[in-house]
């Protein structure tokens, strides 16, 4: 009954619903045409880089436009239906040919567009497509990178350096013990004397791999052929590798196992060359895994092959800012390795989609992909989640319905799908070796993190760091670019996460303002930008500035009530030799270490200076790193391996919000602040002395826990570990000097200050107060609890209060000034009593 219900409503929504999609018709769909007209917009480096973090900020966007109100369903259908074009092609005009201002020369002519098509039917909307001025056009030319699949194989000029990518995958191979690939799948083996035949226009005659790919005229096929590592569009990079998120939307959109589609309705009435095929197909098998099958299976069938060869391997030019995934060959490109990961993820997210939302109706579809790209926890249950892509794949996966629902939908793929010949008979074998090569290929070529690995490699803090990051121009853009984005990434800048704010080192200028997003960061951020950067390192008119812009930041809060919540970090990244330090610089740093205790600086300089710039900071055997940047940024992870420890561990800050810009006010009273932790990690949190250096008897913190949430919470605190959690490993001085407490549904972890600098005679000498809370990992599914989309990251996170009351204000700077007036009068004794 009800199967028959949604086959009526299908019919309907293909009769109503084919709204002559743009993105379905055989031209560049008119709103994506900037993305290729506009050289701005053309050239890949000027877009977002294609990752998991970007693309889930792009789609939180969308979902966060008022005009926009589409659940997670309806949004990644949209999706599908407005930016997702597949199988757009350069076509290069012969030497002689005139140029003209009325063609744009690319169209959607590659294998990947005919099943677009037909996956527009299969997935119909009966709304209109999202509006034109939903995004930006930047972030609308790079969504349509991220999810339409093509392969662009025009030579490029840069093929000598195919055999160097092998160097990523070195890199993701120390990472995972159990990557082994096979030697067909290392760049390195590229000939580049085939190459140089193929630039001289010599192709191989009888090569029945070349002639696989495409199905266009011979000058179109051998210029085509030309790139011995071509381009990948739609791979999108993550920690489990690079994943086509085009068939990860789709999989979402198609997302219900009941949704069954008779196969005449896709052919509309063309006559299947196979009749004994079922006469329905599941959605979700063309939207995923049968649909690069099928495209396999009629590409290389018709070139006369008997057995289907699925994977083809590859990686991106780059470990950094990743926009350029380059297969390692140029034949039997239907079904790749992003491919192949992208319809696996999005046959998991799509088949379990129903009992997805009946565990939380209003999720969102940025939640759905966070969640699943994350090291632990998953989708409301710990295996549905990408370091888990291998066993899903047999748990989930049930053959005889893989092949059946290939082999459907190879019939009806085949009667809308130009190639270069006929097949007249034999798909069932066809489909059978597709289908077992595939298995076989996921079961020993797909070597990703396992979930073991991803968890014992996690950054187990949550940050929500507002980072300014101070930069002397006399950086390449190449060098200094994939090393702050490296930050970006390692920092989770985001909706939920930290912030980034880009300075001049010249006079502390805001070069790049503060962003939440990693995608308009990145917009922003572009190499001609970077060369408009004033050049020169001036530290004493550079802490100046930026001193009074926290000040002034400081008022702002009082106003807004601000508690606390986020750290401040203040990181100069120089690569001027011989910094300019004088007793002038000195200065200004210790009024801004007054007046603005909260604000960490650290440096991270190209030529080591901790000796000369020791002064500047808290902690310079910590604070002050050396990095060595290649150009490309081919070392970041490990050039800024120090640099990020010392990031990672300054706590959120704590404050008493009447303190403001001069440290006169008096007692905070009692204010709170609610926070979230997911279960498995940690905040960290610093309440500077400034606010409890008088030993008032009243002074206190208090967590407690508000709200549901899943697991316990886990309170510590110290005076001297900066990032105090339980079952640390420390210092055989230290053993002592961290203290948890745990705390269950009801009560709270109070944490006393009455005379917590008794004994020390100066703010600076008096230690702050560090605490963390940790939510401890679960073993069990966890209930949605977190709903609020606003506050909620994920739906399992686990909220809790803090609250403090009676905190102070103090800095060094009025004491020292009071100390001086209290010397005149006379008043020696227990200075700070007084207080
Ligand atoms: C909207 O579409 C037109 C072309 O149809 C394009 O010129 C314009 O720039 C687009 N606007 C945005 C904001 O994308
Ligand atoms: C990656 O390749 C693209 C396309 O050739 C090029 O524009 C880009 O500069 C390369 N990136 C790096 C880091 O080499
Ligand atoms: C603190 O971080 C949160 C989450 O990233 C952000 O929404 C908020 O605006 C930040 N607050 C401040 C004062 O930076
Ligand atoms: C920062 O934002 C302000 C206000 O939106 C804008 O006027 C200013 O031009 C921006 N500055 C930079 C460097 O982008
Ligand atoms: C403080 O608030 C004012 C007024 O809203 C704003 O113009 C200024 O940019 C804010 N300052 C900082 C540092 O955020
Ligand atoms: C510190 O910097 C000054 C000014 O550039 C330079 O003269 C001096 O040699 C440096 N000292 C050290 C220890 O590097
Ligand atoms: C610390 O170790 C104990 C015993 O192994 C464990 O039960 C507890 O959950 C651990 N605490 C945290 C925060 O991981």
């Amino acid at each position: 009954m009800k199967m028959d219900w949604l086959l009526v409503f299908f019919l309907i929504a293909i009769a109503n619903g084919a709204h002559g999609q743009a993105t379905a018709q055989s031209s560049v769909a008119p709103e994506l045409r900037e993305c290729y007209m506009d050289p701005n917009l053309v050239n890949r480096n000027n877009l977002p880089p294609t990752t998991m973090p970007v693309l889930i900020d792009i789609i939180r966007k969308i979902e966060n436009n008022p005009n926009i109100n589409l659940d997670l369903r309806m949004l990644s259908t949209q999706l599908l239906h407005t930016f997702r074009q597949d199988g757009i092609e350069f076509h290069q005009r012969g030497t002689n040919a005139p140029s003209s201002s009325i063609v744009l020369p690319f169209a959607p002519t590659f294998h990947s567009f005919h099943r677009h098509r037909l996956l527009l039917r299969i997935v119909p909307s009966n709304q209109q497509v999202l509006p034109n001025n939903t995004l930006p056009s930047s972030l609308k030319c790079a969504l349509h990178n991220m999810i339409s699949t093509t392969v662009d194989a025009r030579v490029r000029g840069d093929e000598n350096t195919c055999g160097s990518l092998a160097q990523y995958r070195a890199l993701r191979t120390v990472r995972s013990p159990r990557s082994r690939r096979s030697i067909d799948d290392d760049v390195e083996i590229i000939d580049l004397k085939q190459l140089g035949e193929h630039r001289n226009g010599h192709m191989m005659q009888n090569d029945p791999d070349s002639d696989v790919e495409y199905a266009g005229s011979v000058s179109d096929r051998q210029l085509l052929g030309a790139s011995a590592c071509p381009i990948l569009t739609g791979a999108v990079n993550t920690h489990w590798g690079a994943v086509s998120a085009g068939n990860l939307i789709a999989g979402i959109a198609a997302g219900t196992e009941t949704q069954q589609v008779p196969i005449l309705e896709l052919t509309k009435g063309s006559v299947l060359n196979y009749q004994n095929v079922q006469s329905t197909i599941t959605t979700v098998f063309p939207a995923t895994l049968s649909g690069d099958l099928a495209e396999a299976v009629l590409v290389q069938g018709t070139a006369g092959r008997t057995s289907i060869t699925v994977g083809n391997a590859g990686n991106w030019n780059s470990s950094a800012a990743t926009r350029f995934y380059m297969l390692s060959g140029r034949t039997n490109v239907e079904m790749t390795d992003p491919e192949i990961r992208g319809a696996l993820d999005g046959f998991f997210l799509g088949t379990s989609l129903t009992e997805t939302l009946r565990t939380f109706s209003s999720l969102k579809l940025s939640q759905l992909l966070d969640m699943y790209y994350n090291p632990m926890n998953g989708v409301f249950n710990s295996n549905l989640r990408a370091c888990n892509r291998r066993e899903l794949s047999q748990q989930l996966i049930v053959v005889s319905n893989l092949i059946g629902e290939t082999r459907a939908f190879t019939a009806a793929l085949d009667t809308v799908m130009p190639l270069a010949g006929t097949l007249t008979g034999g798909i069932e074998g066809l489909v059978d070796s597709a289908v077992s090569n595939l298995q076989t290929y996921i079961n020993s070529n797909l070597n990703d993190l396992n979930c073991a690995i991803s968890e014992t490699a996690r950054v187990v803090t949550r940050l929500r760091t507002n980072i300014y990051v101070v930069i002397d121009a006399s950086w390449q853009y190449q060098t200094i670019y994939p090393a702050i984005s490296h930050i970006v990434e390692s920092l989770e800048v985001g909706h939920f996460g930290s912030s980034i704010t880009i300075l001049s080192a010249f006079d502390g200028s805001v070069l790049i303002n503060q962003t939440f997003s990693p995608a308009d960061f990145h917009v922003e951020y572009t190499q001609q930008r970077h060369l408009t950067f004033p050049t020169g390192v001036n530290l004493q008119t550079t802490f100046a500035n930026v001193r009074a812009m926290m000040q002034d930041q400081l008022r702002n809060e009082t106003t807004l009530n601000y508690v606390g919540g986020n750290a401040t970090v203040l990181l100069f990244l120089l690569n001027a030799g011989n910094i300019e330090n004088n007793a002038n610089v000195a200065q200004e740093a210790r009024l801004t270490a007054d007046y603005v205790p909260d604000l960490r600086v650290l440096f991270a300089t190209s030529a080591a200076q901790t000796e000369n710039l020791s002064n500047l900071v808290r902690e310079p055997l910590t604070d002050i790193t050396t990095v060595s940047l290649a150009a490309g940024g081919t070392n970041v992870g490990t050039a800024l391996g120090a640099t990020l420890v010392g990031i990672q561990n300054v706590g959120r800050r704590i404050i008493n919000p009447l303190c403001g810009s001069a440290f006169s006010a008096g007692s905070s009273g009692t204010r709170q602040l609610t926070q979230y932790v997911d279960p498995g990690y940690v905040n960290y949190y610093r309440i500077s002395p400034n606010y409890f250096f008088g030993n008032n008897d009243n002074t206190r913190v208090r967590v407690s826990r508000t709200g549901g949430g899943e697991g316990n919470l886990v309170i510590c605190h110290s005076r001297s570990v900066s990032a105090p959690r339980q079952n640390q490993t420390l210092a055989s001085l230290e053993t002592n000097a961290v203290t948890c407490q745990n705390l269950g549904a009801t009560g709270n972890v109070e944490i006393n200050l009455a005379g917590a600098c008794g004994g020390f005679s100066t703010i600076l000498s008096c230690p702050p107060l560090f605490f963390s809370v940790e939510a401890t990992a679960l073993t069990t599914n966890p209930p949605a609890t977190c709903t609020d989309a606003v506050q909620c990251r994920f739906p399992y996170d686990v909220a809790y209060q803090i609250q403090v009351e009676d905190l102070q204000c103090f800095s060094s700077g009025t004491i020292a000034a009071a100390s001086i007036m209290i010397l005149v009068l006379g008043i020696v004794t227990n200075i700070f009593r007084n207080f």
